[in-house]
């Protein structure tokens, strides 16, 4: 969704601070972006619809300047991406402006109730803050209260960050079901939605929770606790304090590396991300605990949206085989399905790269209300949903800034696997020793996720610059060949634009295959589970396709040459390597198909890195 940053520095120009923390927040929306500036008497707004690059060039954002401003970066969600809608937005004075995250569910009451009184300048739900500020400053409260009595007319969800005239060095801020952090320095205190976002300020960050609201200055930070009708109590600097992170992520690792994009970096990154999962997991007292609610669910779920319901698809296949317990896989906007039959004893295993996904988080909240218990699994700690969870597990795979999820995925996979292997232990299933040494296994994904990348890539290459004509494709699988060939779908969907089927391939000469024609394009992707799909290759080529099965080496398959089918092998290691066998190849044909067709793959037209909203 959108990106928030604030910045307030004691004798210093703090816009070409922001500017660069919009650059980084760019990729959580990139339809509009605003600066405003607290020049204490009163407030200067520039913005524009457009990418960062352009409107700082044709509003003159860099001409800013100022030791107290807030910045926005928009995926748009209530009014078109036109200027009139960018943020910041302000009250009917110019004395308030606001930078919002979220979705406020209320809007249309509010909108009706203050358009009599104020003069509405835009569409969005996020002037409305603005002009509820303005009526509590009318009636003499402080800014701070202002606030207050503004949020506690909010329905929805928000991050915020507010300049108010007159208030030159004090930036407000909210939180409520959108991610938001402050930023501690010297001289210099920050507020945004994520850590890249200010690793060029401080490392130092503090994560706010849901119903905090408060200031920041140069030197000094104040939150509070929002209570019903408005009021609100502080919360102990100690207990704020006491939240306190290091971060150790560098610039560098969030930003491109020299990389041209952060797509390919991230690919390129996943043997390193594999060895921090693994890691950081296998000895984590958490994955114990989690494998134990696991082991003793009555009911299991799992449930993730995009590309962390792929990596639940792969939990559920490996938890099903080794641990005696098989998951019930459910997308996470789809989780009412179940709502009813959810109990105590049941548990949920919560797969999100951001855990801050709207629509997992509805989930959760919706099966912790029955009684079951969460096991969250996460790259983000202090997320909404590490928040929720009874237990979490980090995947560790550092900042993912590409829009197209692909080392948190296959470290997601990672995880999931030694959790499987864990709970596979707990319930008896698997004698201890032998999941340990099992796990253990799992220490050379990094060097096959390695091997398949190189592999992988020629091909991917050539096949993108080659095949210029294709319109749509099939990728089927089966068994585990199935989850890959979904995650493989999706990516060369959002990225290059182009139609992609994933299907079960058994299932595809139920319907699918009347599609296929003389050169219809048909990737198979082989695991050592399902030999069967040779028949599924035969069935296509017979028909016309140009087949491709990618295939782990050490798999025979029997497969007969012919000059529509071809045969990419890529590093075998048996079923729990396949994930990071033959993942890569899929990501890279998508990334090379984006970059040939001229598209920006890491801001896919439509998309957004983290969605929260419905
Ligand atoms: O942060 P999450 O893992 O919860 O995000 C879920 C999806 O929005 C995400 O995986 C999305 O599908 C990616 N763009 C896929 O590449």
């Amino acid at each position: 969704m959108c990106g928030i940053i604030g910045v307030t520095a004691r004798d210093r120009d703090v816009v070409p601070l922001v500017l660069e923390g919009l650059v980084r927040l760019e990729y959580r929306g990139y339809d509009s972006v605003g600066v405003a500036v607290n020049a204490g008497g009163s407030i200067i707004v520039r913005k524009g619809a457009g990418k960062i690059a352009d409107v700082r060039v044709r509003v003159g954002l860099d001409r800013l300047s100022g030791s107290t401003a807030i910045g926005h970066t928009r995926w748009a969600t209530h009014g078109p991406p036109t200027d009139g809608n960018a943020h910041p937005h302000i009250d009917c004075d110019g004395m308030v402006a606001v930078v919002h995250n979220g979705v406020i569910r209320n809007y249309a009451s509010l909108r009706e109730e203050l358009s009599g009184r104020h003069r509405l300048r835009s569409e969005t739900d996020t002037e409305l803050i603005a002009h509820l500020i303005e009526e509590g400053l009318r009636r003499g409260l402080d800014p701070l209260e202002a606030l207050a009595r503004a949020l506690a007319r909010l329905e929805g969800s928000y991050a915020l960050a507010i300049l108010v005239a007159g208030e030159p060095d004090r930036i407000y801020f909210a939180r409520m079901r959108s991610p938001l952090i402050l930023g501690l320095g010297e001289g210099v205190n920050a507020v945004a939605s994520d850590i890249p976002a200010l690793l060029h300020i401080t490392r130092r960050v503090v994560t706010l929770d849901d119903g905090e609201f408060g200031w920041i200055s140069p030197d000094d930070v104040a939150v509070y606790k929002l209570g019903p009708g408005g009021s609100y109590t502080r919360v102990p600097q100690a207990e704020v304090a006491s939240r306190l992170k290091t971060v150790e992520w560098s610039v560098e690792k969030a930003s491109k590396g020299g990389y041209p994009h952060f797509m390919i970096k991230e690919i390129y990154e996943q043997p390193q991300a594999l060895t921090d999962t693994y890691n950081g997991l296998l000895d984590d007292p958490n994955l114990g605990r989690a494998a134990g609610l696991v082991a003793s669910a009555e009911r299991l779920y799992v449930v993730g949206a995009g590309t962390s319901y792929h990596a639940g698809l792969v939990f559920s296949y490996y938890a099903a085989r080794v641990s005696g317990v098989p998951p019930i896989p459910l997308i996470a906007s789809e989780f009412k399905v179940y709502e009813n039959s959810v109990g105590a004893g049941d548990v949920v295993v919560a797969v999100s790269q951001s855990g801050e996904t709207y629509d997992t988080l509805e989930a959760v909240r919706s099966y912790k209300e029955r009684g079951a218990r969460v096991v969250g699994v996460t790259n983000v700690v202090g997320s909404a949903l590490d928040r929720e969870s009874h237990v979490t597990i980090y995947i560790r795979a550092g900042p993912e800034i590409g829009v197209a999820a692909t080392k948190t995925f296959t470290s997601q996979i990672m995880a999931l696997q030694l959790l499987a292997l864990a709970a596979a232990a707990a319930t008896g299933r698997m004698d201890p020793g032998e999941a340990r040494a099992e796990a253990r296994g799992l220490s050379r994904a990094s060097s096959v996720i390695a091997d398949a990348i190189r592999d992988s890539e020629p091909v991917a290459k050539l096949l993108a610059t080659r095949e210029r004509g294709w319109r749509s494709l099939y990728i089927l699988g089966r068994g585990l060949g199935y989850p890959i060939a979904r995650e493989g779908a999706l990516k060369v969907k959002e990225i290059a634009y182009l139609h992609a089927e994933a299907y079960p391939a058994g299932e595809s000469k139920h319907g699918p295959i009347a599609l296929v024609e003389d050169g219809f394009p048909v990737f198979l992707v082989a695991t050592s589970d399902s030999p069967e799909i040779a028949g599924n290759a035969l069935e296509m080529a017979a028909r016309g396709a140009r087949v491709m099965v990618v295939k782990p080496r050490d798999m025979s398959l029997e497969l007969p040459q012919a000059p529509n089918i071809a045969v990419l092998e890529v590093p075998g290691g048996g079923i729990l390597m396949e994930p990071y066998a033959l993942t890569p190849f899929f990501q890279l044909l998508a990334y090379y198909k984006a970059v040939q067709s001229g598209y920006d793959p890491d801001k896919p037209r439509n998309l957004a890195k983290t969605v929260t909203v419905e």
